[in-house]
């Protein structure tokens, strides 16, 4: 089966629950998974109630999709072409940074970062928002976002919602930390959480994997799983009542992410776009990161591994890369488009990840596998870009607006987010007024300014506290 064909099977959070015993024993003979219920007897009154609970809301055909999708082969290598990329200075910038401008005025933008990824990676068991980047203050990467959408607010006399996806994991560490923090001067009712939904992992036989006597191994639905959340938390209803016309999407991880950019959206509305994406160039040919594309004529993001060697290396006549628009998973989504694209039943495909789940053995007791044993399933928020009627596809310096914090050391991990963040600030010093302190930690607030040029024209004249850390400007 096609994954892109699966857009009729409803998320398993919309089925209604049935969780008499015999019920649920007939939905899993039907879906030949009955070894769900091996340990069933050996439960607590409530791992049996939670257990019932946890299998009437799973979806049958979307469990048997998933499956089929899961031992699918792969399918031929599609046809690729890059797609029209707005350049970093484009005559019509000035254009549609007014037509941004009057956007955030009138109150047609909100704010979406997706947060509930699981940080394998990094290795962090809170949730990624929560990492302190600050390179003086440490302060959390929620923080920098919170006040990049304060001071946005300020700018341009406007209330700004901030919608933020957690996952049934993360969601009450990630509300906690907003209350401790006092919302980061941000009013609460501005701040909203939206818990996204969960996919069953399988192993290599098609059967659903338990991680406990009591419980189906289950993880959050990837970021893609975005757009759904919108909807059935009543968000996308609210956002129209508000009369809100566009969401500014973001991921957690980016350091550097100019949040809700008037040029961005004033390009996105020039251009009628539905969906519209931002992308550095790729910095090498061999860089592990998905690019920009038309994929069989369709817009989407090509995974690194998508490309063979000789597309990855294809160049343009002036020796730029031919596939050099590196996603940074920052998008402008119109909201009626999302609106009628996940009505009836729709969802983004599916993507299996082979990865090492742990499971219980012939014992019940719990296995953490030392090789891959099974299939996880997420979707992913750039397969929306094949729905869009327009696109608009920008390009920005990713000194300035992309510093993903990802793994635990190397690259994109906390020592190097740290070392660009000194590195950019101090090239904002060296603007304003030529003098550079070197490798001296040196960081700006987003509250004092949201880039060079308004750096440069806001630091004559304002207090700078030097504190034995480093030197902050707020
Ligand atoms: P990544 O794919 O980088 O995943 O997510 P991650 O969880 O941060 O890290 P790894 O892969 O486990 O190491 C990109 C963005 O999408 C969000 C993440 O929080 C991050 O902002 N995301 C990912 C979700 O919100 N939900 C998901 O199910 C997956």
């Amino acid at each position: 089966m096609k994954i892109t064909e699966m857009e009729s099977i409803l998320c398993p959070c919309q089925q209604a629950a049935t969780t008499s015993l015999p019920m649920i024993k007939d939905k899993l003979s039907l879906m030949k998974q009955e070894h769900v219920l091996k340990y069933y007897d050996k439960l607590s009154l409530q791992q049996m109630e939670d257990l019932l609970s946890q299998i009437s809301s799973i979806n049958i055909s979307l469990v048997n999709e998933l499956i089929d999708m899961g031992m699918a082969n792969r399918e031929p290598h599609p046809r690729l072409e890059p797609p029209h990329v707005i350049p970093i200075k484009d005559e019509r910038h000035q254009e549609a940074k007014e037509k941004g401008e009057k956007a955030l005025r009138d109150g047609k933008v909100a704010c979406f970062v997706v947060a509930g990824g699981q940080s394998t990676r990094l290795g962090y068991n809170l949730p990624k928002g929560t990492f302190g980047v600050g390179p003086v203050t440490n302060k959390s990467l929620f923080q920098y976002h919170a006040e990049k959408i304060a001071a946005i607010s300020r700018k341009y006399n406007t209330q700004i919602p901030w919608y933020i996806m957690v996952s049934r994991e993360n969601n009450k560490q990630t509300r906690d930390f907003f209350q401790e923090h006092r919302f980061f001067q941000l009013q609460a009712s501005d701040v909203i959480f939206l818990e996204q939904g969960m996919l069953p992992a399988i192993d290599f036989n098609g059967k659903l994997i338990m991680n406990s006597p009591a419980n189906i191994a289950m993880s959050p639905n990837g970021h893609g799983g975005s757009l759904l959340c919108l909807k059935e938390n009543g968000a996308l209803d609210t956002l129209k009542k508000q009369g809100i016309e566009e969401i500014f999407y973001f991921q957690v991880d980016n350091a550097l992410v100019r949040i809700a950019d008037p040029i961005f959206i004033g390009y996105h509305q020039l251009e009628r776009s539905q969906m519209s994406t931002k992308v550095v160039p790729k910095i090498h040919p061999d860089e592990r990161v998905g690019v920009l594309g038309y994929i069989n004529d369709k817009l989407g993001v090509i995974e690194y591994t998508e490309l063979n060697d000789e597309e990855r290396h294809a160049v343009n006549p002036d020796g730029s890369l031919k596939f050099m628009a590196g996603n940074t998973a920052i998008h402008m989504l119109n909201v009626e488009f999302i609106n009628q694209l996940i009505s009836n039943g729709f969802h983004l495909p599916y993507h299996a990840a082979r990865k090492k789940i742990p499971y219980i053995d012939e014992n019940g007791k719990m296995v953490k596998p030392q090789e891959i044993n099974g299939i996880k399933f997420e979707t992913f928020i750039f397969d929306a870009l094949k729905y869009a009627g327009h696109s608009v596809v920008m390009e920005v310096d990713r000194q300035e607006e992309f510093l993903p914090l990802k793994n635990m050391s190397g690259q994109n991990s906390p020592e190097t987010v740290r070392h660009d963040l000194i590195r950019l600030y101090n090239s904002w010093l060296k603007a304003a007024g030529g003098f550079e302190i070197g490798d001296y930690p040196v960081e700006v607030s987003p509250l004092f300014a949201a880039d060079k040029e308004e750096f440069v024209e806001r630091i004559a004249g304002r207090k700078i506290r030097i504190q034995h850390e480093g030197l902050y400007i707020e």
